[in-house]
């Protein structure tokens, strides 16, 4: 699909999925769930496995920690993983911290949704 046609999908989709104007909240969650995934897949999939559909595998040897490994560790709540994303930065000295991926606030809280998302999951 062309790209610049995604994100109008994407409401669409999720404002079909959660049967449109009745559910107006939970639609807003969806369609952050679904920008989260989509952001996790253009941005953290090169280093992390982020979801069971990624078309390939992390390029880093070895890959970070899954986001459903991530989404399961007792540690891991919203507030803690949007702080962690917002903050980590990898420097000379750190070379093997995370880089900060200059992510805004709402990407974060959409990539965070997502990754707690993947906690009930098998
Ligand atoms: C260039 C590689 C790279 C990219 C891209 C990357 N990460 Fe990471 N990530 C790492 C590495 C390496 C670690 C482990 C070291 C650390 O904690 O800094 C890590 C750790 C994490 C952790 C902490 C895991 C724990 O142990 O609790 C979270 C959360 C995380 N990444 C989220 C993300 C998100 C969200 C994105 C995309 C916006 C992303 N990462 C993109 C390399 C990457």
């Amino acid at each position: 699909m062309h790209r610049r046609l995604r994100a109008p999908f994407y409401l669409v989709l999720a404002f079909l999925l959660t049967g449109g104007v009745h559910a107006q909240e939970s639609s807003a969650a969806k369609s952050d769930l679904l920008e989260g995934h989509r952001l996790a897949l253009l941005i953290c999939s090169a280093c992390h496995s982020v979801s069971a559909d990624q078309p390939d595998p992390p390029i880093l040897r070895p890959p970070a920690l899954s986001f459903r490994s991530i989404s399961k560790k007792p540690g891991a709540t919203e507030q803690s993983l949007h702080s962690f994303i917002l903050t980590t930065h990898s420097t000379v000295k750190m070379p093997f911290n995370m880089l900060n991926p200059q992510l805004d606030d709402d990407q974060a809280a959409a990539i965070v949704a997502y990754i707690l998302s993947l906690k009930g999951r098998h």
